[in-house]
């Protein structure tokens, strides 16, 4: 791994990811190719680690040409791919541009490696996808969590998008040899994620005094991943993970939905207290169409073979992410004055 190449890097987890490879990979070069949607910022790439290591190219996945000359200038040995339209609802609003991004520019990335690491080893270079537990559907209470063979059985437009991905990226591996690797993982959360997912746009608008709106009955499960053991486990993968396999990442942390919630306004009454408990803000409204109920990961595989295990407890991930936002007001105030902010 000498020239990665980043994609979606100025979003929430790739920005999270290429701080975290300038740190522990000290003679890596990443170039970051990112389209800037309403989901990528250059705020979230400030203060770099070391920026001398670090190139930006403003493009986007589907434009071959420049996926093409990307590879070749830079020379880059190593794919780690993020860039996808990532939310849910806006899926549901809008589905094209997931068809676009998820499924078009993953098969474009695919193609153009494929072309131009032709001639090399297969362990001189890989390509790794980012993917979701979304591709694996809804767990009802009984069920055992989503291991790494469990089938395919997405439900909205966005996790339909990443499984045709999955798949375009194994038919390479097995058509074509191209060396890859996937990872599927839960819902992550931490610095710089855009509010629009649930814990960002709690904490904004709770500091704004505005409603905290919970879908349904508010008793849905995710398994929630701190960013940063996210971004341990992928490069642990890129190190040390066996060609054509995929890993499962998750953060062992199973609540409720509005136990999240709650747990983020007792941090907020602690750290930043008002006349009333921020809980007060708490508002039911209608479900999101097609909801998946639960989401859980087995994540033995990755434990026994790459020795990762998630390092942050659902409280303590929190209570970070709530001091970050509070101590980082320049980025969240950024980000509020963006057309895309919407709460
Ligand atoms: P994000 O929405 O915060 O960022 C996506 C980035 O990709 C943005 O910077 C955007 O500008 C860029 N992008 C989108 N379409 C592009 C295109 N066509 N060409 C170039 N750049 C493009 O997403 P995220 O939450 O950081 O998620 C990153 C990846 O991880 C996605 O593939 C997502 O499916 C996956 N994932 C996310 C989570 C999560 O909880 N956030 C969980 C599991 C998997
Ligand atoms: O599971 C991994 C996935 O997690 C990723 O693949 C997606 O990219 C990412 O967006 C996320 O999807 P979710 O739909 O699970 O995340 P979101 O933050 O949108 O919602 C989390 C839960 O909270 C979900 O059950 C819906 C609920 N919710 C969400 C919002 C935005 C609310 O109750 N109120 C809200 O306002």
């Amino acid at each position: 791994m000498k020239s990665v190449l980043v994609t979606g890097g100025a979003g929430f987890i790739g920005s999270n990811f290429i701080r975290y490879l300038l740190e522990v990979e000290p003679n890596v070069k990443i170039v970051n190719l990112d389209a800037l949607t309403y989901a990528g910022s250059l705020a979230n790439l400030a203060n770099l680690p070391d920026d001398t290591r670090y190139i930006f190219i403003q493009g986007n996945i589907c434009d071959i040409h420049l996926v093409e000359a990307t590879l070749i200038d830079h020379d880059i040995d190593t794919i780690v791919h993020f860039a996808a339209e990532s939310h849910v609802d806006r899926s549901i609003l809008k589905p094209d541009p997931f068809i676009q991004s998820n499924i078009v520019g993953t098969f474009n990335l695919l193609k153009t490696a494929h072309t131009i690491w032709n001639k090399k080893n297969q362990h001189e270079v890989r390509f790794h996808h980012i993917s979701t537990d979304e591709v694996f559907g809804s767990l009802s209470s009984e069920d055992p969590a989503f291991s790494e063979t469990t089938a395919y059985d997405p439900r909205s437009p966005y996790s339909a998008s990443k499984a045709a991905s999955d798949h375009l990226v194994r038919a390479y591996y097995h058509t074509y040899g191209l060396p890859i690797t996937i990872t599927n993982c839960s819902n992550n959360y931490g610095p710089y994620q855009f509010p629009e997912k649930l814990i960002p746009l709690v904490i904004f608008n709770a500091l704004q005094l505005k409603p905290l709106p919970i879908y349904g009955d508010g008793k849905q499960i995710r398994d929630w991943l701190y960013v940063q053991d996210h971004c341990e486990a992928i490069h642990l993968v890129l190190k040390n993970g066996k060609l054509g396999e995929t890993y499962n990442i998750g953060g062992e942390n199973h609540p409720f939905n509005i136990e999240v919630v709650n747990m983020i306004c007792e941090i907020l009454d602690e750290l930043k207290p008002i006349s009333k408990s921020y809980s007060s803000l708490i508002h039911y409204v209608p479900d999101r169409p097609g909801h998946d109920r639960r989401y859980a990961m087995n994540i033995e595989k990755i434990k026994n073979e790459l020795g990762w295990f998630p390092k942050h407890n659902l409280s303590d991930g929190l209570r970070k992410t709530v001091e970050w936002y509070l101590a980082n007001q320049g980025w969240v105030q950024s980000v509020m004055l963006e057309d895309n902010y919407q709460n």
